[in-house]
């Protein structure tokens, strides 16, 4: 009799612990989960200049930045192994996105995919609960990634970088979308590369090549995409943590606005940031080009609020809006 009791018992637990299970697990989630787009040499298939290069009309894309599971826990004084609220924010951010008319053409996640640095333990946990987290986006939106300071190190190794390589695809590319080129690239390079220095040369032969390309194409805009910002507020500013070194700074946005680029879009401050940058040249003209740092979808450390920003590309200007993820909205006037 007590046997039958405690089988009982033991099933009802079981059912209540299987149906509990079911009603916790997300709902709005249909995609299969792996939708970001791995470049391979160097390029993202269908996002290229024989399929892509020509303009058709005004579209946006989505630029998200630092998602960084862990690193709220450590702000908070934690050891960085709780990120419940990174995937929420994630979650939400992709499911507000679905809901949004027109859909974007693309979403990008500037670097620091995850917060624990190559070979630590943590790490590869959070990189499949984020996987997860963008998962919930609609899966015709494609994801592309670059790479951040937590995804490489501080200063990457050739295995940092070739375990990134294995995971998410080349670290530096090219891609086209309706028109505009989009030069994706590895800003850990730039900031310290001295155990990476051949790898590190090969990136800048090709950026000189694919700007070259830029320069002299009919694409409609140029967009440079990099983790560490060329600058924080402005061209003058001294070294940090935050951007590209006053050494490689002023040459790499030379090479830029020689190819005509117009923007650059990065992350890495946790804050939203930037300025434009005018560039004079001899025979009295000038050119111009606004860095934008965008603050992260995760961890914030100044008074921004977790977001993502919105990026309107029309014929004869790109410009873009920072939304906290509760604001984001659900339809977007293209002219
Ligand atoms: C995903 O987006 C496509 C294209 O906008 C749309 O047709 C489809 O209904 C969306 N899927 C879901 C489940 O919302
Ligand atoms: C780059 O990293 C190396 C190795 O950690 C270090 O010795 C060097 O000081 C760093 N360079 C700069 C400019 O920070
Ligand atoms: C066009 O390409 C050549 C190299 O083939 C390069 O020297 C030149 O700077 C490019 N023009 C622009 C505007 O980028």
């Amino acid at each position: 009799m007590a046997g039958i009791r405690s089988a009982l018992i033991a099933t009802n637990i079981t059912l209540s612990l299987v149906f509990f299970y079911l009603c916790t697990l997300p709902s709005s989630r249909a995609w299969d989960g792996n939708q970001f787009r791995k470049a391979d040499e160097k390029e993202i298939e269908h996002y290229t200049e024989a399929e892509e290069g020509s303009w058709s009309e005004a579209y946006y894309f989505i630029f998200s930045t630092d998602p960084q599971p862990g690193l709220i826990d450590m702000i908070e004084g934690g050891d960085g192994s709780r990120w419940d609220t990174e995937l929420e924010n994630t979650r939400n951010a992709m499911t507000a996105i679905n809901n949004m008319k027109p859909p974007p053409k693309f979403l990008f996640v500037g670097g620091d995919i995850v917060n624990a640095f190559p070979g630590e333990s943590l790490r590869k946990r959070q990189e499949a609960d984020i996987r997860e987290a963008f998962s919930y986006l609609n899966s015709s939106i494609p994801i592309f990634v670059i790479s951040g300071n937590h995804d490489l190190g501080n200063v990457p190794t050739p295995d940092t970088m070739e375990s990134y390589q294995k995971e998410f695809g080349d670290d530096y590319y090219a891609f086209w979308v309706g028109g505009v080129m989009y030069i994706a690239l590895n800003s850990q390079c730039m900031f310290n590369s001295t155990y990476t220095e051949g790898l590190c040369t090969m990136q800048d032969v090709w950026l000189q090549k694919e700007l070259d390309r830029a320069g002299n194409s009919s694409c409609q805009h140029v967009v440079i995409l990099m983790h560490i910002p060329p600058f924080i507020d402005s061209l003058e500013e001294s070294n940090t943590y935050f951007s590209i070194p006053v050494s490689r700074r002023l040459a790499l946005l030379r090479q830029f606005s020689h190819a005509g680029v117009e923007k650059v879009f990065s992350g890495h401050y946790h804050r939203n940031s930037g300025s434009v940058w005018t560039e004079q040249k001899q025979d009295g003209s000038s050119v111009e080009i606004e860095v934008v740092v965008s603050s992260a979808l995760g961890a914030q450390l100044g008074g921004d609020q977790s977001g993502i920003r919105v990026v309107k590309v029309l014929k004869n200007a790109i410009s873009h809006s920072y939304y906290t993820i509760s604001d984001i909205p659900e339809s977007v006037t293209l002219p």
